[in-house]
């Protein structure tokens, strides 16, 4: 698979207060987010010219730092003000934004607070997540060898980099095996989310997805629950033990990249793409366009 390299593209990226030309947003090697994963992370979208929950990222990436002993040294207003700009800057309205932060490069060592945090905000044009051709039979998931850790074992409500360490790890190995994405189960072996998106089942017409105690409670999944709720239909959050899996009639994952994706199979389990995704899929794709 060949992709545009990302720091060999064309366009603009706001970095510490600037627009830069993209080719020239870049970062020292001894910076402290490279080293210790001192960095926090946003993923949106725009949609027609607006950012779905825009508001509500920003705001989450403030806590995402805060979790971590950070502080976003630009304000909630002011972020929603330069996710707009950096998208006109590059003539988008259908795009996939990343704020990012990470400590600098002030202090080496596991201590870091003379380091200052740095902050910055890139968008670029992202088609779906999953192969489109895949919308009809679902994709694929294998469960991995990795587990979400306990939240006190790390900072599981921070969208936090240092996360994604297991995330790439189990997404490679599953790749390897033929697999679209892992399914993560937690340290006590219920079943947590994929590598990155929230997972719904549905058993004999009811909503079920596990309870967000060691994971991101997405905004997708929550903007998804709020729509089963107002189409009435019946919802259950709790925890999933994996012998469930082959009682399920329907599995679909949730996630800003993501967006409503459906699963046609996990490990040697086979689902459909059943009425109750089509149904919630359809009114995601409506609602972040209304
Ligand atoms: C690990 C993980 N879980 C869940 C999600 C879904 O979160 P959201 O719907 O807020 O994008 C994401 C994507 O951001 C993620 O990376």
């Amino acid at each position: 698979m060949s992709v545009l390299p990302f720091d060999e593209r064309d366009g603009f990226i706001w970095i510490d207060g600037e627009i830069k030309p993209w080719r020239e947003a870049k970062i020292h090697v001894l910076s402290h987010g490279m080293h210790y994963a001192s960095s926090v992370f946003e993923g949106e979208r725009m949609y027609d010219g607006k950012i779905f929950e825009s508001r509500k990222h920003s705001e989450r990436f403030h806590k995402s730092a805060e979790i971590l002993g950070m502080k976003i040294p630009i304000s909630v207003d002011e972020l929603e003000e330069i996710k707009y700009d950096i998208c006109k800057k590059n003539d988008l309205t259908s795009a996939y934004i990343r704020p990012v932060a990470w400590r600098g490069g002030e202090q080496m060592g596991v201590s870091a607070k003379l380091t200052k945090t740095h902050v910055a905000v890139a968008a670029w044009a992202w088609g779906t997540y999953f192969d489109a051709e895949k919308r009809n039979t679902g994709i694929s998931l294998k469960t991995s060898q990795w587990r979400k850790p306990a939240a006190n074992t790390a900072p599981t409500q921070s969208k936090a980099a240092g996360l994604y360490m297991i995330a790439t790890m189990s997404k490679h190995a599953v790749e390897d095996d033929g697999f679209d994405d892992a399914l993560m189960l937690d340290y006590r072996g219920y079943v947590a989310e994929a590598s990155a998106a929230n997972f719904f089942a549905v058993k004999d017409g009811v909503l079920i997805t596990p309870t967000p105690d060691c994971f991101l409670n997405g905004l997708t999944r929550q903007a998804v629950i709020a729509l089963a709720k107002d189409m009435g239909i019946p919802f259950e959050e709790r925890h999933i033990k994996p012998e469930e899996l082959n009682s399920f009639q329907e599995i679909f994952l949730t996630g800003t990249a993501a967006e409503v994706t459906a699963v046609g199979q996990i490990d040697d389990h086979k689902y459909s793409v059943g009425p109750i995704t089509k149904k919630l899929r359809e009114a995601y794709e409506t609602l972040v366009r209304s």
